[in-house]
């Protein structure tokens, strides 16, 4: 089996370093071969996505993805900026679905913003389409503006969309998820005010005649935002569109006290997949040795789980996070009085020692 590890840029090679060391101490032989994307990318090959990258990533049967994004490419053009790296991953492999779990480690439940009995226990899967929406709807650009009271200036638009296959397939993700959990699907959209969202409620509700055992409801946006930080527990798993999963997966992430914790999947319609962890590329604690690597190796844990066919070896990885923490170990994105500070690379160290 073959991973193709991707650092990119910022805090992405300590971390992926890391998650690599724990999976080569599992004692399964995985091919592993680097590349540089993002800024890297740009760095070594003049575009965030270099040939080479793309080619190692298809032939891959899964990607380790660290982050991408520095301030300093701010000022080039959008097409050799580092995030168009991953977006061209997603789209270039149709990788149409993203799970995003949102769980409260009850070690963790002082991390939280939110008071301990809002969060504790939170459990929540966020499963956001990736490749649609007005994240590559065309037409999009800058034009005069063709109407209206600002007729003859410049606009900046984009276009939102949805096909009929793209939602029915995001959607038998989603009640496939919820069918392994607790059989709760919100489906959330803007059906109120958006074409794009009433199209996908409607789809939504055909689909679910195929799942009678999942409890299908709906929920606007705007609505679905405040009963996240409202009452996060009522939620099982929620489904929804690109740009709507964006915002509300960054939320889900910050319920739980770190976004330094929180993996992610995004899979193609053969659970081929690329595994990040939910946060950024952190350029400002880049290179201190301080950023939490465990989101990354609890990826690399999805990865064995959904891409590579290994669910024992996820769950020795997933125990042994448990572990690091329950010993009292924090990097400074979750650290609290009493425990033990530790860097990234002491809590890497942490979980392949804790790894039985
Ligand atoms: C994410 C990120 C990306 C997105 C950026 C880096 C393009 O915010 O994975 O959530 O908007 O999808
Ligand atoms: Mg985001």
């Amino acid at each position: 089996m073959k991973i193709a590890v991707l650092p990119g840029d910022g805090i992405g090679p300590e971390i992926v370093e890391q998650a690599v060391l724990v999976l080569n101490a599992l004692g399964e032989s995985f091919e592993m071969e680097t590349a540089p994307v993002g800024g890297a990318g740009y760095e070594a090959h003049g575009h965030p996505l270099p040939e080479g990258t793309l080619k190692l990533a298809k032939e891959a049967d899964a990607i380790l993805f660290g982050a991408v994004g520095d301030w300093k490419y701010d000022t080039l053009e959008r097409a050799l900026r580092p995030e168009q790296a991953i977006l061209g991953l997603r789209k270039n492999l149709n990788l149409f679905a993203n799970l995003r779990p949102a769980i409260l480690y009850p070690e963790l439940a002082g991390a939280s913003t939110l008071k301990p009995e809002v969060v504790s226990g939170l459990d929540i899967l966020i499963i956001r389409e990736l490749t649609g929406d007005v994240y590559f709807g065309q037409p999009r650009g800058v034009r005069e503006c063709p109407d209206g009271p600002f007729k003859g200036q410049r606009e900046g638009f984009d276009t939102m969309r949805y096909a009929e296959g793209e939602i029915r397939r995001i959607a038998h993700v989603a009640f496939q998820a919820a069918q392994k959990r607790d059989k709760r699907l919100t489906s959330v959209d803007k059906a109120n005010v958006l074409e794009t969202f009433q199209f996908w409620k409607e789809i939504v509700i055909d689909v679910h005649r195929e799942y009678p055992d999942v409890a299908l409801d709906h929920m606007y946006v705007d609505n679905a935002a405040m009963q996240l930080v409202r009452a996060p527990k009522k939620f099982d798993v929620m489904v929804t569109g690109n740009l709507f999963g964006d915002i509300l997966s960054d939320c889900a992430a910050m319920l739980t006290g770190s976004i330094g914790m929180l993996p992610s999947a995004s899979l193609d319609a053969n659970n081929k997949g690329l595994y990040e962890p939910s946060h950024g590329s952190a350029p400002d604690i880049a290179g201190k040795g301080v950023a939490n690597p465990l989101a990354t190796i609890l990826s690399a844990a999805m990865m064995l789980r959904y891409s590579l066919n290994k669910p024992q070896q996820a769950d020795r990885i997933e125990a042994a996070v448990k572990k690091v923490l329950a010993q009292g170990l924090r990097t400074p994105d979750i650290f609290e009085a009493g425990m033990r500070k530790v860097g990234t690379r002491e809590m890497g160290a942490a979980v392949l020692q804790a790894l039985v």
